[in-house]
């Protein structure tokens, strides 16, 4: 069976290889830096006065820690804060993840290393409004140029960025205002936000005029990118659902330079797609207009126990399995969410959130699974065994108590470079949780893997509100109880770049399929997991794909938006020099 497969795919890998070389030339590939296509100086500056001469040369970050452009106050500057989301989200050409930058120009390799874009973009647009989009989308079409959106760089699959790319960086497109909003779906107060804004600049404005609105824990991200566009996992999600589920109307521009406006009911494809079927895939977004709930208390509590507490490995495990499911009828019942970072000697609940309780009743809510993991408590060799240590604390609005609690926490976390995602169903958890939890063992075995795991229940009683109408978010995800990232352990400057592809390798062949094999059919989230995830159109994408390919043909039949693991993204790949190229038509 196997020696059959082999040749065939070696045999179509050719055959794909030489149509590249051949018809490159035809615009098969887009080009890049040095190809006697690349657009000339010229044409260049030309784009440059069409946009108001907001067109950005990328110099990378680290330029600063190699050759003719070293200086040393600024690249020790770098080394102690690399990937700091406040140095690198503000600039144009930067992005997150080290798999993509892959270490072309960084603060730790050698001065001698030549600093080199690789699949940083070439050139960004810094866009201020629709005339900039249209103006980036026709260059990059006329000229046959690959074309990103970049909005925050957090992206886990370089989306956001492409060797030799014009980059429409959207960062600084960021007005908010207050709308009373009617129509057939919702009447009530609602938040018009351009595309620029990041969650905790909407968590701030919201509070600020006496609402809540639905934005991701990490403050950085941006709102109306990727995360709305591609679910949108919030720690008020039980109670309002994801960031999909409550948006209004989409302002976009589509690749031939229309300026509409999609609701569920006007190109209600285009907001249906939009709503949960990807960012950088269907029309550049200008902005969004999304539901507002009235703010009120809000409450949060930690909780920690870890092999020390427990007083073993094997309790230790055994508390992580009542844990799971103690929280689950937690979530089930009252509609809170939790963020969880499960190592292989600790568990850690950095929030268990409410957002419609406060803390005395949040404290007697969950008193029943602290009181249960306590009464796990093993003592065997004579240490005095510390109580499960908890914090809860509360605030008269969600931006309150993220603000002082969450955000210190979350927002200095640097990237890894490895990556994976899975999501545990529903029916994992009631017909298998055990091996669910042997397999987060397997996963955290030996410290390289450490998993940050998203608690939820989109489904509860406590919910308030339906979704705005029918949208794309996966029926895998809506069907989650955990949403899991699995993050690898990574010291800069300090660990070579094969160890990197030594934890991709052990991720992809050892760690996923045992984590797949514990939760059959369960999918993976489209905004966090391995850019190399088999099967990536069904994981990610649930039953929609087919009917997402459908509308991507439609509003992009060329492919001018490319971004891996996107909708239609099987139709390219790049060649040997990262030159983006139609394997399919
Ligand atoms: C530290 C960290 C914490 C995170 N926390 C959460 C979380 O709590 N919940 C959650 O659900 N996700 C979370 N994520 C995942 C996050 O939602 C995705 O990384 C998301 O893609 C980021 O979107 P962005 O626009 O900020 O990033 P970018 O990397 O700039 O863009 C991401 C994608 O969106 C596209 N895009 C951006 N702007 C537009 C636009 N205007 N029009 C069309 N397409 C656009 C880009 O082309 C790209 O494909 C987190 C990620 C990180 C790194
Ligand atoms: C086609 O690709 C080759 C390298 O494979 C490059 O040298 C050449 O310039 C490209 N042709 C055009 C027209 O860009
Ligand atoms: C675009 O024009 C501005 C203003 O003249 C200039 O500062 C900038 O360097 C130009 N960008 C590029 C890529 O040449
Ligand atoms: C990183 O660089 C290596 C070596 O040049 C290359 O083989 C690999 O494809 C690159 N990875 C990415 C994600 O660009
Ligand atoms: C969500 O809660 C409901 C009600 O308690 C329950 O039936 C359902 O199984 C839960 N869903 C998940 C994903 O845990
Ligand atoms: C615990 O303490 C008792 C009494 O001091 C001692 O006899 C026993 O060996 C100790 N057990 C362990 C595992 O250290
Ligand atoms: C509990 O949390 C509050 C708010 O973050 C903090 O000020 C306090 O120091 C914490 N207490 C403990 C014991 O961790
Ligand atoms: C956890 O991983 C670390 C490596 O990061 C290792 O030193 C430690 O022994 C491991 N602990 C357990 C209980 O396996």
């Amino acid at each position: 069976m196997l020696s059959s497969i082999v040749p065939f795919l070696l045999l179509t890998g050719l055959a794909v290889g030489a149509v590249v070389e051949r018809h490159n030339s035809t615009s098969t590939c887009k080009y890049i830096p040095g190809d006697k296509g690349w657009p000339s100086l010229k044409l260049w500056n030309r784009l440059n006065s069409t946009v108001g001469g907001r067109l950005i040369a990328t110099h990378p970050l680290a330029e600063a820690c190699h050759g003719a452009t070293f200086s040393s106050t600024e690249c020790e500057y770098l080394k102690e804060n690399w990937l700091a989301p406040d140095v690198f989200t503000p600039l144009p050409g930067e992005i997150l993840h080290p798999w993509f930058t892959n270490q072309t120009c960084d603060a730790f390799t050698p001065r001698t290393t030549p600093c080199e874009l690789g699949n940083y973009a070439s050139y960004s647009i810094e866009v201020t409004g629709i005339h900039d989009i249209e103006a980036g989308l026709s260059f990059a079409k006329n000229n046959n140029v690959r074309l990103v959106i970049k909005n925050s760089g957090h992206d886990y699959f370089g989306k956001s960025t492409g060797k030799g790319a014009l980059a429409l960086w959207t960062h600084n497109l960021n007005k908010q205002e207050i709308v009373q909003y009617k129509s057939k779906h919702y009447t009530g107060p609602a938040l018009k936000a351009q595309s620029g804004v990041t969650g905790a600049h909407m968590a701030e404005f919201a509070f600020n005029n006496g609402y809540r609105a639905v934005v991701g824990s990490c403050p950085d991200v941006g709102v109306v990118g990727g995360f709305t566009q591609g679910g949108g996992i919030s720690l008020m999600s039980g109670l309002y659902g994801l960031g999909s589920d409550n948006v209004l109307e989409w302002e976009v521009v589509t690749v031939d330079g229309k300026h509409l406006t999609a609701t569920p009911t006007h190109n209600a494809d285009l907001y249906w797609a939009l709503s949960g079927g990807g960012g950088g895939t269907y029309a550049v977004v200008v902005s969004m207009t999304t539901r507002l709930f009235k703010d009120g208390t809000t409450s949060g509590t930690t909780l920690e126990f870890g092999i020390d507490s427990m007083g073993g490995v094997e309790q230790y495990w055994d508390a992580v399995g009542v844990f799971f499911d103690e929280l689950r009828s937690l979530l089930g019942t009252y509609g809170f969410d939790a963020d969880i970072i499960v190592t292989n000697d600790t568990l850690s609940v950095f929030s268990l959130l409410s957002a419609s309780h406060t803390a005395a009743e949040l404290r007697t809510l969950t008193q029943p699974l602290v009181a249960q993991i306590e009464g796990m408590q093993r003592s065997n060799n004579n240490i005095t065994l510390q109580a499960v240590n908890t914090n809860t604390s509360d605030a008269g609005s969600y931006f309150k108590l993220y603000s002082t609690t969450l955000e210190p926490l979350i927002a200095p976390n640097p990237l890894t470079p490895v990556l994976g995602g899975r999501f545990v169903s529903r029916a994992n958890m009631d017909e298998n949780p055990g091996a669910v939890i042997d397999a987060m063992r397997v996963a955290v075995d030996g410290g390289k893997f450490t998993l940050a795991v998203s608690a939820l229940n989109l489904t509860s009683p406590a919910r308030v509100v339906p979704p705005v109408a029918a949208n794309s978010v996966s029926e895998l995800l809506n069907d989650a109880a955990l949403s899991i990232i699995l993050v690898s352990a990574w010291d800069f400057g300090k660990r070579p770049w094969t160890d990197a592809v030594a934890l991709q390798a052990d991720l992809l062949n050892r760690i996923m399929p045992v984590l797949e094999a514990a939760t059959p059919g369960a999918g993976a989230y489209l905004n966090e997991g391995n850019w190399a995830q088999q099967n990536w159109q069904s994981e990610f994408y649930g039953s929609n794909y087919d009917r997402l390919r459908k509308i991507k043909a439609a509003y992009d039949p060329d492919d001018l938006l490319y971004c891996l693991t996107c909708v239609g993204s099987e139709a390219w790949a790049q060649d040997g020099d990262a030159r983006l190229c139609r394997t399919e038509s």
